[in-house]
């Protein structure tokens, strides 16, 4: 279940009810796969192989599918991210730059954990902690950014509508204020 921090209050916002009401007001989606349906074999592995990718996807097919036909996502594939990922501290650097995409850019977490940080025009930049499970989507046009936790592991299905709409488009703003 996700958890929410708010940079310029520190307010944490937590609960099921409550995280799923301030997302919606922030156009977030937010919605949840069933953990458990990870094969045992994958929940704790970051290094993946293309077979291993490919049982993750067939494993959330149903959920994949729904989601592409609800929201017009044509592609789908997975992404880990560990200290064993050849880069990973300058991938890291990479990510940690805010931008926007004129997509909306939608992650499944599988397994780990990670943190968008989103942009609100009312409230300054606030958090999303991930877990596996959790669904987000960060709206199109809307400054953002992605990061690992503290344990620096996570895997994810991403869905595009297409491979362009992805394109970071990197924005220098004076309110970001760093964690
Ligand atoms: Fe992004």
């Amino acid at each position: 279940m996700a958890e929410i921090r708010i940079r310029n209050t520190n307010e944490r916002i937590t609960g099921e009810a409550n995280v799923k009401a301030f997302l919606d007001s922030q156009e977030v989606v937010y919605e949840h796969w069933d953990a458990n349906k990870m094969p045992e074999a994958l929940r704790e592995k970051f290094v993946l192989n293309d077979e291993e990718k490919a049982e993750i996807l067939a494993t959330y097919d149903a959920e994949i599918r729904d989601l592409a036909a609800r929201r017009g996502y044509e592609i789908w594939d997975v992404i880990s991210l560990s200290d064993a990922t050849p880069n990973i501290e300058e991938l890291l650097k990479k990510f940690e730059q805010v931008h926007t995409h004129t997509e909306d850019e939608i992650r499944a977490i599988v397994s780990g954990k990670g943190i968008f940080i989103i942009k609100s025009e009312e409230l300054g930049y606030f958090d999303v902690e991930l877990e596996p499970g959790d669904v987000i989507s960060v709206p199109e046009n809307t400054n953002h950014f992605f990061t690992l936790m503290d344990n620096r592991q996570i895997v994810a299905v991403r869905l595009f509508i297409e491979k362009d709409g992805w394109i970071a488009y990197n924005v220098e703003d004076p309110d970001f204020i760093k964690a």
